[in-house]
C-alpha cells in the first residue's frame, strides 16, 4: 500500500526517533561525554569524579522535583523492573494492593504475587481505560503507573496515604513530565531511557522517610530472604554517599544528569506544559481526522508522555511504518508489540520538538490521504 510513497521533504522531522523508550539521547550529549576523553569513562564508582555525576543526579532531581529535605534520592542498578522485585521483597510487609491497567503495571503486579510471605491483590480495568488508585485498607502499601507506557494511560490523580501505608508510583515513562507532587508519594521510581533521555539498566527511587523507615525495618527482619543485590540498606548506604552498590554503566549516569540539567534550565512546570502542548497537538489531530481515533476514550487519563492513536483498519499502519523506518523519516510508533492493534504510539517526550510532532502529524497524514 505504501511501497511507492514518497514523503515531501518539508514534512521529515528534524529527527526520526519518537519512540516511547528507549527514548530520544541528544547526539550532544554523546559528543559531549566523548569530550571528556581519559577522564571520566573507565573510572571507578567510588572514585569521585563518578560520585560528582551520581551526586550531580541527586541535586538535580530534588531542584527539580522540589523535592523535601527529609526524602532520600537512592540511586542503583537494575532499572524498574529490578524494584518491582526489590519492593516486593523489601517494602511491602504484608500486602501491597496494585493498580493495574496495561502491561508494565500487571508486570509489577506479578513480580509481588511470586513473593509467598505477603499476598498482592489486583485492581484492574481492561486496556485502553484509565484507572485512580485509592487507599485500600489492609493493604501497607498501594502500587500504581504514573504513565502506563503499553496504553498511553496516565494518572488523574493520587490518594493520600495513612501513616501504615506506602504509596509507590512507577514513574518510568512519565516521571518528569506526566504532573504529579512528588513530596505527596512514599516511591516515585523510574528508569531513565524515557523522558530522562539516557540509557537503560539504572534505577532512581525518590523515597520518603516512611518509605526508608519501613525498609530499614523489614532489613532486620531475618525470616524473609532477600538477595544482597537486592538489599535495600545497602542501597540507602551507598546512595547516600552518592554511589551505586555495584558498578554502574557511566553513560548512562553521564546522560541523565546532562539531561536533568537541560530539564532544570526550563523547569517542572514550564516541561509539564510543553508536554500538554504536545499532547493537545496529537489528540486534537486524531479527533479531527476522520480516520483516527484517540485509544483513550477518557480525557482525563489521555497521557502526556505517549499518545496512543487508533488507526482505521483499512490502513496498513505496519506497512506505513516500514516505508517510513527503511526511508529513515520515522522511527518506534508501532502499536506496543502486545496490544496488536492497528495504531501509532507516539513518544511525547521533552526532547521530541513540537515542530517535529507537528510535521510527524502531517507527514502521516499526507501518507493515509494518498491511499484513501
Ligand atoms: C511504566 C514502565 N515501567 C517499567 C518499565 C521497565 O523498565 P526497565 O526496562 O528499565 O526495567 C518500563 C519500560 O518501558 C515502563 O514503561
Amino acid at each position: 500500500m505504501f511501497e511507492n510513497y514518497n514523503a515531501p521533504s518539508d514534512l521529515i522531522p528534524s529527527d526520526p526517533r519518537f519512540g516511547c523508550g528507549p527514548s530520544l539521547i541528544p547526539v550532544q550529549f554523546v559528543k559531549d561525554l566523548a569530550d571528556t576523553g581519559v577522564h571520566l569513562l573507565g573510572t571507578s564508582h567510588r572514585k569521585q569524579p563518578v560520585k560528582d555525576l551520581v551526586k550531580g543526579i541527586q541535586e538535580g532531581l530534588r531542584t527539580y522535583f522540589n523535592v523535601p529535605s527529609d526524602y532520600t534520592i537512592a540511586v542503583g542498578n537494575g532499572g524498574a523492573t529490578f524494584l518491582f522485585d526489590m519492593i516486593a521483597l523489601g517494602i511491602v510487609e504484608k500486602k501491597a494492593t496494585h493498580f493495574t491497567c496495561g502491561e508494565f503495571s500487571q508486570k509489577w503486579f506479578k513480580s509481588s504475587k511470586l513473593v509467598p510471605w505477603i499476598e498482592a491483590e489486583e485492581v484492574s480495568v481492561e486496556y485502553g481505560k484509565g484507572i485512580t488508585p485509592e487507599l485500600i485498607s489492609g493493604s501497607d502499601l498501594i502500587a500504581c503507573t504514573l504513565n502506563e507506557t503499553s496504553t498511553g494511560v496516565q494518572l488523574d490523580q493520587i490518594p493520600g496515604m495513612d501513616e501504615n501505608t506506602i504509596l509507590a508510583v512507577d514513574a518510568t515513562s512519565g516521571g518528569g513530565q506526566c504532573p504529579m507532587d512528588v513530596s505527596k508519594t512514599d516511591m516515585y521510581f523510574f528508569s531513565p531511557q524515557k523522558v530522562f533521555a539516557s540509557e537503560g539498566g539504572l534505577f532512581v527511587c525518590i523515597m520518603s522517610p516512611k518509605a526508608r523507615e519501613r525498609a530499614l525495618k523489614l532489613n532486620d527482619d531475618k525470616s524473609r530472604y532477600i538477595p544482597g543485590i537486592m538489599n535495600w540498606k545497602t542501597c540507602l548506604d551507598n546512595s547516600d554517599k552518592n554511589q551505586t552498590y555495584n558498578t554502574p554503566a557511566i553513560s548512562t549516569l553521564y546522560f541523565l544528569n546532562e539531561q536533568i540539567k537541560l530539564m532544570n534550565k526550563e523547569g517542572y512546570e514550564a516541561v509539564q506544559e510543553e508536554a500538554q502542548k504536545k499532547a493537545d497537538l496529537v489528540y486534537g489531530w486524531a479527533e479531527e481526522k476522520p480516520y483516527l481515533s484517540c485509544f483513550i476514550e477518557e480525557p482525563k487519563y489521555r497521557s502526556v508522555s505517549v499518545a496512543t492513536i487508533n488507526v482505521d483498519e483499512k490502513i496498513d499502519v505496519n506497512g506505513l511504518l516500514k516505508k517510513l523506518g527503511s526511508d529513515k523519516i520515522v522511527y518506534g510508533i508501532d502499536s506496543y508489540r502486545k496490544l496488536g492493534k492497528n495504531q501509532f504510539r507516539i513518544g511525547l517526550f521533552h526532547n521530541i520538538k513540537l515542530d517535529d510532532l507537528n510535521k510527524l502529524t502531517r507527514l502521516l497524514s499526507n501518507a493515509i490521504e494518498s491511499v484513501l
